[in-house]
């Protein structure tokens, strides 16, 4: 049996405007895990990915096109080269809150790439695994950045523009955060594309908010870079009341960004597409307890520390 895991993430900075090109920054979240095993199934089965926080059962030659589950596994053994399809069961398990923002769809994707590498001693740059793990992104989200994809499969911090490229920067100082779940469940498809709509009717309006997020992307790589916490924070917070302008946060979001400052966060801002899901506060270690409790009070459903290093 092979196992193989792929963590969660968060986005720093830059959600939304990273679609249209502007940069952004995203992290990974180890404390939050997606597992995939691979064993030998039953002679004649084909491939079977068992999915039980799911409930999914998918026979792989008998799935359509479009099953994301699927499409990763078939995409993975032709990157193989494996022309007749193995006889193996794939479980699924993953700690990674569904459609939270924090990358579930990507991470299960990755457990999965790497299950079947680890199974068949290959070996995938991750670059690879990002660029197979896209091809399921897109069924999830429709036009993926591929921001998600890219900080999972490489698990470092990533500064990244759509089309154009990544780099994986160092952070001058390990930094705290607090991540808290506002327990509603938020579709990416569809608050990308509403922000699509509403980018359409007002185009210069959208194109300026998204070049400010843009910039504060470009300034907070420099704030990581150099350790600089107040300056991150001041960013956190700009960038959250321009995401608010965009038209993605709700007042879920809203409390648990007022708690955690409130708390003594030294800034907070929702994380990834917003409307439900998860947001974040960058904290000091004596701040850490005090935010999280303020959050856990004012509704937060779930409630993870992490430190970026
Ligand atoms: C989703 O994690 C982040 C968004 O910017 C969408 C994307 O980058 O594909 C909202």
């Amino acid at each position: 049996m092979t196992v193989a895991y792929a963590s969660g993430k968060v986005i720093l900075f830059g959600e939304h405007a990273v679609v249209y090109g502007y940069p952004a920054i995203a992290v990974p979240v180890t404390e939050v895990q997606a597992q995939a095993w691979v064993e030998p199934g039953p002679g004649g089965q084909g491939v079977v990915v068992v999915a039980p926080d799911l409930g999914r059962r998918v026979v792989v030659r008998e799935a359509a096109d479009d099953d994301p589950l699927a499409r990763i596994v078939r995409l993975t053994l032709q990157a193989m080269r494996r022309t007749v399809e193995p006889d193996l069961t794939i479980t699924v398990t993953s700690t990674v809150p569904i459609a939270r923002g924090m990358g579930s769809g990507a991470a299960v994707s990755t457990a999965i790439v790497r299950a079947l590498a680890g199974h068949f001693h290959h070996w995938f740059p991750s670059r690879a695994i990002s660029d197979l793990v896209y091809q399921t992104e897109i069924l999830y989200h429709g036009t993926p950045s591929g921001i998600d994809n890219t900080v999972i499969a490489f698990e470092k911090p990533v500064y990244f523009i759509k089309d154009r490229g990544w780099e994986i920067f160092w952070v001058g100082k390990p930094f705290r955060l607090v991540i808290a779940d506002t327990g509603i469940m938020s579709s990416t498809r569809e608050v990308v594309s509403d922000v699509r709509r509403r980018y359409q009717s007002a185009p210069d309006q959208y194109r300026s908010l998204f070049e400010r997020i843009g910039q504060i992307a470009v300034a907070a790589r420099t704030a990581i870079q150099q350790g600089d916490l107040d300056a991150m924070a001041a960013l956190m917070d700009e960038n959250h009341a321009l995401l608010q302008e965009i038209g993605v946060s709700c007042p879920e979001l809203d409390r648990l960004v007022t708690a955690a400052r409130e708390g003594g966060a030294l800034g907070a801002k929702l994380s990834g597409a917003g409307r439900g899901g998860n947001m974040i506060a960058l904290v000091t270690e004596e701040t850490e307890g005090r935010v999280s409790m303020m959050l856990r009070l004012t509704g937060a459903t779930h409630v993870i520390a992490t430190e970026v290093r």
